[in-house]
């Protein structure tokens, strides 16, 4: 169909040269990356985090996700975590034994900042380890000196933002979904950190405003490797079957399929992708990306899917045609489908639902000025033209 065909584009006669575009994304690359040290630092705030919780729930369990996990994290990106236990207490969010509670109360002693948020279907505690400004009245110890006398502990690193969640979802099975993905070929987390950093620029990413979430556009590139360049970077990792023993964990989670292949060598061997080898690089898949976006994809009918053979729906097919309320137990949610991506697990849950009318409009706006944009810098000056006579 029209998707498969952006790496046989016959639309330029001129081919372009993409040097500068991919030393360009690959400088934007490296200077988004955390360095090693930050991941060690954000390992050991990890542990400190879970000896807290323990200390207050016993047996209780810190699951990182998020791209923490996936590998797509940036330079100061926050810590999605889960707080998960199995406790004897069946109500753990009862007044009684509010653990959310108690937990933020635990981090405000050590100085953190605190909020609970507590109008989301499950609670969602956001803290952030103090930060180095010393206390507000000059020569007065400062909250976290005072604080380490009284607890006997180390400083926090400064300044780490963490959301701790306290129901244990698909977001851990789709972080590490994608990490296997992000094994396979170093192209697919390249391009995710580039329209990650791109999209921040051109404030395009704030799903509380209208626009897409990270993991919206981590669904977009992953679409364009498995679905749309020609020979496909990546493969279905969905599609391929299960062994006939795989264990029920593995195939089901609250209803929905997680099944996905895991065997990274057997997909870097190149086993599983026979055929040629798609050598393209960085610059030129950014380019097909976003032109993909702003003249194959169509925003008002097409649904990005990432489990299905081609990787389109159409939104007639599953429903998604308008915004419908949803009640959840404290909130209202409008669920939106103006730009439809299908979560690879939950597939009924659309990560585009936060796109209003205006953001869509932006975001395919800004991908068409970012393909002009990557066409003018890679079009080779022909011999004759006056630039070069000069
Ligand atoms: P950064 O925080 O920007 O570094 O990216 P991230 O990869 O951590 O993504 P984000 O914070 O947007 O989302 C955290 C995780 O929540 C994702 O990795 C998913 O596993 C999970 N998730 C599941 N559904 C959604 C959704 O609809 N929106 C978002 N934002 N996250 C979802
Ligand atoms: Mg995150």
């Amino acid at each position: 169909g029209s998707h498969g065909s952006v790496g046989k584009s016959s639309r330029h006669y001129v081919p372009l040269d993409y040097t500068q575009m991919t030393d360009y994304a690959k400088a934007v690359v490296e200077s988004v990356s955390p360095a090693p040290d930050e991941i060690s630092m954000k390992n050991t705030t990890l542990r400190r985090i879970t000896e807290i919780c323990n200390n207050l729930v016993p047996g209780s369990r810190v699951i990182p996700f998020g791209s923490l996990v996936s590998g797509f994290a940036t330079k100061g990106a926050d810590m999605d975590l889960i707080f998960a236990h199995d406790s004897l207490d069946p109500q753990p969010f009862s007044h009684e034994s509010n653990i959310p509670v108690r937990l933020a109360g635990e981090f405000l002693k050590r100085g953190f900042e605190v909020d609970l948020l507590i109008r989301t279907r499950v609670p969602i505690l956001k803290i952030k380890t103090p930060g180095s400004e010393p206390g507000s009245r000059p020569g007065s110890p400062s909250a976290e000196e005072v604080l380490k006398e009284d607890l006997g502990e180390e400083p926090w690193p400064e300044n780490i933002s963490c959301d701790i969640g306290f129901k244990a979802h698909l977001g851990i099975t789709n972080s590490y979904f994608f990490r296997t993905y992000s094994q396979c070929d170093p192209r697919f987390r390249e391009m995710v950190l580039f329209v990650k950093q791109w999209s921040k620029n051109r404030d395009l990413n704030s799903p509380y405003f209208g626009t897409l979430s990270s993991y919206g556009y981590v669904l977009m590139v992953a679409h364009f490797l498995i679905n749309v360049v020609q020979p496909p970077i990546l493969p279905n990792l969905q599609l391929i079957p299960p062994e006939p023993d795989t264990p029920e964990s593995e195939l089901m989670q609250d209803g929905f399929s997680i099944w996905y292949f895991k065997d990274v060598s057997k997909i870097t061997s190149g086993e599983l992708l026979p055929g040629a080898k798609n050598e393209m690089e960085l610059g030129q898949l950014l380019y097909e990306f976003f032109q993909y976006f702003t003249t194959n994809f169509n925003f008002v009918g097409e649904v990005v899917t990432i489990r299905t053979p081609g990787g389109v729906m159409y939104k007639q097919e599953k429903g998604w045609t308008s915004a419908r309320e949803r009640v959840g137990e404290t909130t209202t949610y409008q669920d939106r489908y103006l730009l439809a991506l299908e979560d690879p697990f939950e597939i009924t849950h659309n990560v585009g639902r936060t796109c209003g009318g205006p953001g869509v409009r932006r975001i395919r706006g800004e991908m068409q000025r970012a393909a002009q944009i990557i066409r003018k810098v890679s079009t080779p000056v022909a011999p004759e033209s006056p630039a070069t006579a000069a």
